[in-house]
């Protein structure tokens, strides 16, 4: 049976991506937080998952705004790097778990979520950049991946309670494959973080630690939180923060957190990072 063993939330500044590509990591703004991640990157490499579905969203270069579906699943059998307008990434290409990913959509769509299968997607720093924090540099990502991609873009974005409850029928979706398969989750994108207009640069590290608390102790206490907090109290992208939901639905009702990590700033961005294990 396949399981999801643990999630991973993390934020994907594209800063972060192209710190990476340009070799700035040892520079003073960026030590800190490269430092910050070494331990999580430790923790995936010695745990070797076999599939990840990563949560994350489409900064309007997959879709543009002719079509936005609220929660698009990547069916491909690979995924190529968006150019955002700078050059693709120099980074992998994606490989994706077709199968898997059409008993997904098979399973959640008769649980009544309503997703749309992508059949033809290219993926950007939503996706690259918390492939590069966890996995580093290699040639060849070292296991498969389902995109997820959820509008947190163009109003209105799903709940957080809706993505919680997603987690959860993900979580089942899983379950009913019958391969031995160690999946991980990653809920990316936030913390809290404005990058336009008059609060431009906002970060609120109470409601970033108190999410973060949430995520170990009272998820469903953060499913209740309502968009508007996010954007009054957490900046317009902390919307985001739905998508860690979704991952934390996924692992159960009981989780141990092994690694959390907060830094500030990054590119006017607050960052941060939790590894819980799912004890379900
Ligand atoms: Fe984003």
């Amino acid at each position: 049976m396949a399981k999801i063993i643990a999630g991973v939330g993390t934020s994907h500044t594209p800063a972060i991506g192209a710190a990476i590509d340009l070799g700035k990591m040892e520079e003073p703004y960026w030590m800190p937080l490269f430092k910050g991640y070494e331990p999580a990157k430790k923790w995936i490499a010695d745990t070797k998952p076999d599939v990840v579905i990563m949560v994350y969203n489409d900064h309007v270069n997959a879709f543009d705004f002719k079509i936005i579906p609220t929660f698009g699943l990547g069916c491909a059998e690979e995924f190529p790097i968006a150019d955002e307008g700078w050059g693709a990434r120099p980074v992998p290409v994606v490989k994706g778990y077709p199968e898997l990913a059409a008993h997904l959509v098979q399973s959640l769509v008769l649980d009544e979520f309503d997703i749309t299968i992508v059949n033809e997607m290219q993926v950007d720093h939503g996706l690259t950049t918390p492939m590069s924090l966890m996995f580093g540099q290699p040639k060849a990502w070292p296991c498969r991946v389902i995109p997820l991609a959820v509008n947190v873009i163009q109003y209105p974005a799903p709940t957080g309670h809706r993505c919680f409850m997603l987690g959860k029928a993900i979580r089942k979706a899983v379950e009913s494959w019958d391969e031995d398969l160690k999946v991980v989750i990653f809920g990316t994108g936030g913390m809290s973080h404005q990058i336009q207009g008059p609060r431009a640069g906002l970060v609120n590290q109470k409601f970033d630690k108190e999410f973060l608390d949430g995520l170990s102790s009272d998820p469903v206490r953060l499913s209740k939180i309502p968009p508007l907090e996010y954007l009054r109290d957490a900046g317009a992208e902390a919307i985001e923060l739905v998508m860690w939901l979704i991952m934390r639905g996924a692992l159960g009702d009981t989780v141990k957190e092994l690694y959390r990590f907060y830094h500030v700033p990054a590119s006017s961005t607050a960052v941060g990072s939790i590894i819980l294990e799912s004890r379900s």
